[in-house]
């Protein structure tokens, strides 16, 4: 396995595979691997001939009073699940590369970034769009893998990779949870064990909400209502939002149906978890 810090280094090894027919397969992270990446990573491995993984804390995602600073790493431990995965090359670039002084070009989609995390991290999207189209301009992947715990976010991705006429697939992944249900998250490492089991309010709002549309419930206004009452329960959880919403465009809806989406952004003390599911899908 490679480790490799340059863009130059990193774009001249994707010109092989790509002259050569071989297909390259790429999961972009921003690093401190759980097991939600690994299987991004063993799907890559299936369907690449080289699996790239980049690991790139992007501080351009980042609003002002968000953790950038504090986002964990490891890169020992990242570089074992690399490893173990059977990645070819690990892209670490610098973000002095990445943003050169005089760096002002910025990718910006739309009407899907604004509701959701777009309207509670003002320019979250626009810095998560140009690092993931600079990372396919220096990978060049012919596939590349993203979780669907961010839904919005691989929403986001697929627009701008099909509005910019990027030749890459983009495959998304399903949540890989804990055992108790919790989504793994880079940032669940921020929680206390006290806070790590108040957090399980999200898990049970997801459920009240699926059983209330299972049982046949289709107003969003009770789905919503019911699914916040449960997080409202939770002395130590701050709902950011509770929201459904279709599950292609991210527009509103009033009634529910098989496809509408239940994405929760909720703070557990000082730490900001997302959630999601859609309604009619199996688990
Ligand atoms: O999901 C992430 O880890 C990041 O948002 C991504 C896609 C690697 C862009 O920095």
């Amino acid at each position: 396995m490679k480790i490799i810090n340059s863009i130059m280094h990193m774009q001249a090894l994707a010109i092989a595979p790509e002259r050569e027919g071989r297909r390259i397969a790429f999961v972009p992270t921003m690093g401190f691997l759980h097991e939600g990446h690994a299987s991004l990573l063993r799907e890559g491995r299936k369907r690449g001939d080289v699996l790239v993984l980049s690991i790139f804390v992007n501080p351009i995602q980042f609003g002002q009073n968000e953790d950038l600073d504090r986002y964990p790493r490891n890169m020992e431990g990242d570089c074992k699940i690399a490893e173990a995965c059977g990645v070819d090359i690990v892209f670490v670039p610098t973000a002095a590369e990445m943003y050169p002084q005089g760096f002002q070009t910025g990718v910006t989609v739309r009407d899907i970034a604004l509701p959701l995390c777009g309207a509670s991290r003002p320019g979250h999207f626009d810095g998560v769009a140009t690092v993931v189209a600079k990372l396919f301009n220096i990978v060049r992947p012919d596939v590349a893998f993203f979780g669907c715990k961010d839904y919005q976010q691989l929403a986001v991705i697929r627009r701008m990779a099909a509005d910019l006429n990027m030749p890459v697939e983009i495959v998304g992944m399903p949540i890989v949870r804990e055992a108790d249900g919790l989504a793994m998250s880079s940032r669940n490492a921020y929680l206390s064990p006290s806070e790590r089991q108040s957090a399980l309010c999200l898990v049970r709002a997801i459920k009240r909400a699926r059983e209330l549309f299972a049982g046949g419930e289709r107003s969003i206004a009770v789905l919503t209502r019911e699914t916040r009452a449960v997080i409202e329960q939770e002395p130590s959880a701050t709902i950011d939002y509770v929201e459904m919403r279709d599950g292609v465009l991210l527009q509103d809806q009033e009634v529910a149906d098989s496809d509408t989406l239940l994405a929760l952004a909720v703070k557990i003390g000082q730490t900001r978890l997302i959630d999601n599911t859609v309604l009619g899908e199996e688990l």
